[in-house]
């Protein structure tokens, strides 16, 4: 699919990644399908996207006239079959292996064979995920951050089969949303969360093993290295459950020791103590 034939885009699941996606998407011109699979997320999905272009609006960085308009074109879906608009579908939905496959593998069967499908899992191979379509030429990983309005980087990531034109598609996309792509290779954990999610789990090993509280570790990075935000800050951020899940995936993936979760990670995730979703993580939120 050549870059300037794609004008509409599907995501798929709109929760906190979907609904960044999705907005980035809008804000830059694209119609945008939104499915999720209960309208109640779509509801809190656009209301999201909604709070978030009123603070561009707040900062100057987006005109408020604007505002209806990105709105108008997204359409919030519940229904499969109205992604079959789209030219290209980015899936969002949670970090579980069937899941997606299973996700991926229905959307598919209801995308135009020319339609390219993209990923944004964290961890999971590309090229397993690939498999569970019939595209697997056509398939990419375009793993965005969090917040997606406000982080430059995508990391674009070929599977094993992704042709050069998908490729070369996603990063030009990539490009048209003023994001950095850094392609990478198909590698548990690909660059980003091989480095970042060890960090946090030494963190986490600091904390457990009372070599400091987690705000002495968090001030620690911030302080001395310069981090906007300690390791267990951001670890709450992400939720400490996906944390844990992404260990999890390197250990698997690599057979390193060096891997294996914290076990206060697990005893915190066990306990439903999963960041700032949660109300309580390495810190307390929102006085719950
Ligand atoms: N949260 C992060 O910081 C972050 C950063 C980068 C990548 N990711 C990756 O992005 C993906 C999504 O993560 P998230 O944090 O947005 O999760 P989330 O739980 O906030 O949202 C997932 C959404 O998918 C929906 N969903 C579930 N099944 C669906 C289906 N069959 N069809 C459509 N929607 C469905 C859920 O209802 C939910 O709204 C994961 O693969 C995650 O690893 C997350």
């Amino acid at each position: 699919m050549n870059p300037e034939g794609i004008r509409t885009i599907a995501v798929l699941g709109g929760g906190t990644m979907g609904n960044g996606i999705a907005h980035v998407f809008a804000r830059y011109g694209y119609r945008v399908i939104l499915r999720d699979i209960e309208r109640q997320f779509l509801d809190r999905a656009v209301e999201n996207i909604s709070k978030n272009l009123d603070r561009e609006i707040r900062k100057g960085k987006l005109a408020a006239a604007e505002k209806a308009a990105i709105l108008s074109r997204i359409d919030a879906v519940t229904d499969l079959d109205s992604i079959s608009r789209a030219d290209l579908a980015i899936e969002a939905v949670p970090e579980r292996l069937e899941l997606k496959r299973r996700v991926l593998g229905e959307a598919d069967r209801v995308l135009r064979p020319q339609a390219i499908l993209a990923t944004n899992t964290s961890s999971i191979s590309v090229t397993a995920l690939a498999a569970a379509t019939q595209r697997p030429e056509r398939f990419i990983g375009m793993h965005f951050m969090n917040p997606v309005p406000i982080m430059p980087l995508v990391e674009v990531i070929r599977g094993l089969q992704t042709s050069d034109e998908t490729f070369e598609a996603a990063m030009n996309l990539c490009k048209k949303l003023e994001k950095k792509p850094v392609a990478v290779a198909d590698s548990p954990g690909f660059v980003s969360n091989r480095v970042l999610m060890p960090f946090i789990n030494e963190a986490a090993f600091c904390v457990m093993e009372g070599v400091a509280t987690a705000d002495a570790v968090d001030n620690v990075m911030k302080l001395g290295m310069n981090h906007p935000m300690g390791p267990l800050e951001l670890a709450d951020f992400i939720g400490l459950d996906v944390c844990l899940d992404i260990m999890e995936v390197l250990l698997e993936g690599f057979g390193d020791p060096k891997f294996r979760p914290c076990p206060l990670l697990k005893k915190m995730v066990a306990a439903g103590w999963l960041g700032k979703k949660s109300g309580r993580g390495f810190y307390v939120y929102g006085g719950k």
